[in-house]
């Protein structure tokens, strides 16, 4: 056996936006790489979460267009759609982009070996699958990501009861369904349902949908929801779901049974961190399942590094990117490499769409800052009202001491595209005076960065003054 293994500087197991960035940075220093993957190359993001889901959101987007043409003088006659269309196109953009990533990964010289990897040292991972190899190596990144959480009060069967895997491939689509969850599955995926007609219920047990933004982004969002006809139940505790003959029962803690076609459970990731040796390296895992990791990325055991889902609660495909860059700098020898998360953008596709950066204004006060915010409604945007894309509003909350930009919150039309900006500027501690001094294109959305920071400095130009400026 031991004459039969090979050699590498550094082994990545598993190719999600972890492992395969990683990789390819690694070969760029010139390390000898090789990648371990037990699926598709790309992980759940290309195959079974950002893009296909994006791909799906997309195409509601071209719906919702048609829908409003009405509005701008545009009579279209009735609009018919095949959803199953819609999902061998999804399908295809999926396929189109991995056929890219394996281009990348040959051009690379990175070495992929297709199977389940196991550490059996801090030195050695065994492949079984595919491509049955011993590996030895100087250095190890661990990218296995995360599944689907299973309650094991309503296990998914994928038939009725969905994850959210089995429901970006369901080729059909339900008159009703109930999703289990407000958090951000939850709400892209009624977002996306709505959009198709469907009649959507969000049963969540905390007290507020996206319970992890502020409270004036959660609140725009519930309101966006509800002109929309999606129902919420907030504070409601999902215990059980039953087959019907008609489809499903959602048992609610102190309410009526819920009824639908079919079921969405939304309830968060569970870490693959169980099964794959860890303990044969001595590297520590803490209760929820997450590797302990230091700022280099680096586990317990030195040479080893985690990053992505199994890393941090920062569960976005751009953070695991990030980690995996500072985890091969790092492994190729660069000590500086360090991971920051100030200026973490996050973004949920919902109709409106949701960025957000660094500190809410709760957030801020609870670290001491003499916050404060500026917000702006894009109603105010010459833009806006060009497109009729006037929902929601930009805001940014600032030290009010040095004026400095702690962080950022958009809902709105193209607030992905949008928070882009504001990351740049929390990432380089910038003031409310540089976005001032910033010259913003007009007329664009990008101008409402502009105006909430002028309201943030007590000099609206496009809204009445809110008091004497200090
Ligand atoms: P993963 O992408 O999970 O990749 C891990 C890979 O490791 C998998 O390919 C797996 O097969 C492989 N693997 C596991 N164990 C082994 C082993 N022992 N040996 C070999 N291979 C193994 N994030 C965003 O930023 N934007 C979005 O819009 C977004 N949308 C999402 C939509 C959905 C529906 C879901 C579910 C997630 C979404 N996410 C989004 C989150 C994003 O997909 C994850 O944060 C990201 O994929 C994590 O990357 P990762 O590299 O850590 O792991
Ligand atoms: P989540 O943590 O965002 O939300 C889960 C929600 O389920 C929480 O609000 C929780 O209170 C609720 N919940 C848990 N148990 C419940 C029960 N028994 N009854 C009712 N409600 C219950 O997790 P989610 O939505 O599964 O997403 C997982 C991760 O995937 C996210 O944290 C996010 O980081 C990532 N993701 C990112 C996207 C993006 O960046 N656009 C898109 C989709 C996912």
């Amino acid at each position: 056996m031991d004459e039969k293994a090979k050699k590498f500087d550094l082994v990545v197991i598993g190719s999600g936006p972890g492992g395969y960035p990683a990789a390819i940075k690694a070969a760029q220093l010139g390390l000898s790489v090789a990648l371990i993957e037990a699926n598709e190359l790309g992980g759940t993001c290309l195959n079974r979460g950002c893009i296909p889901s994006k791909a799906l959101i997309a195409t509601a987007a071209v719906l919702d267009n048609i829908k409003n043409a009405d509005e701008f003088g545009i009579q279209v006659g009735q609009v018919t759609y095949d959803y199953s269309k819609m999902v061998d196109r999804k399908d295809a953009v999926v396929s189109q982009v991995r056929k890219g990533l394996e281009g990348l990964i040959r051009a690379n010289n990175i070495t992929l070996f297709k199977g389940v990897g196991k550490l059996l040292s801090p030195k050695e991972v065994k492949v079984i699958g595919q491509d049955n190899a011993l590996i030895r190596t100087d250095k190890i990144i661990i990218a296995t990501g995360s599944e689907p959480r299973n309650i094991p009060a309503f296990p998914c069967d994928n038939v009725k009861v969905l994850d959210s895997t089995a429901l970006l491939n369901l080729r059909k689509l339900p008159k009703k369904i109930i999703i289990i969850g407000g958090g951000i599955i939850g709400c892209e995926f009624a977002s996306l349902f709505n959009a198709f007609k469907v009649e959507v219920v969000i049963v969540e047990m905390l007290t507020r949908i996206i319970p992890m933004e502020c409270q004036s982004v959660s609140t725009a969002l519930t309101k966006a929801f509800e002109r929309k006809g999606i129902t919420m139940h907030t504070q409601a505790m999902v215990q059980g779901i039953d087959n019907t003959p008609q489809g499903v029962r959602v048992r609610v803690a102190g309410q009526d049974p819920l009824d639908a076609d079919i079921a969405l459970v939304a309830v968060g990731r569970s870490m693959n961190t169980r099964d794959i040796g860890l303990e044969n390296a001595g590297i520590l895992v803490k209760e929820n399942g997450l590797v302990k990791v230091d700022e280099h990325m680096q586990t317990t055991t030195e040479g080893i590094y985690a990053i992505g889902d199994i890393a941090s609660t920062w569960w976005l495909a751009h953070v695991a990117t990030h980690q995996g860059i500072v985890a091969a700098r790092h492994a190729a020898g660069e000590r500086s490499a360090v991971m920051h998360y100030n200026a973490v953008p996050s973004v949920i596709f919902t109709v409106p769409e949701i960025g957000t950066v660094g500190l809410t204004l709760e957030k801020a006060i609870e670290q001491g800052y003499q916050a404060t915010v500026g917000a702006f409604p894009f109603q105010a945007l010459g833009k806006s009202q060009a497109t009729l894309q006037t929902d929601g509003f930009a805001q940014i909350v600032t030290d009010k001491r040095t004026g400095q930009i702690l962080g950022a919150q958009v809902v709105g039309h193209d607030a992905s595209a949008l928070i882009a900006e504001m990351g740049v500027v929390i990432a380089n501690e910038l003031t409310v005076e540089s976005v001032i001094e910033t010259i913003h294109a007009h007329p664009t959305v990008a101008e409402a960065w502009l105006e909430a920071a002028l309201v943030a400095n007590n000099t609206p130009l496009h809204l009445p003054p809110r008091g004497k400026k200090k």
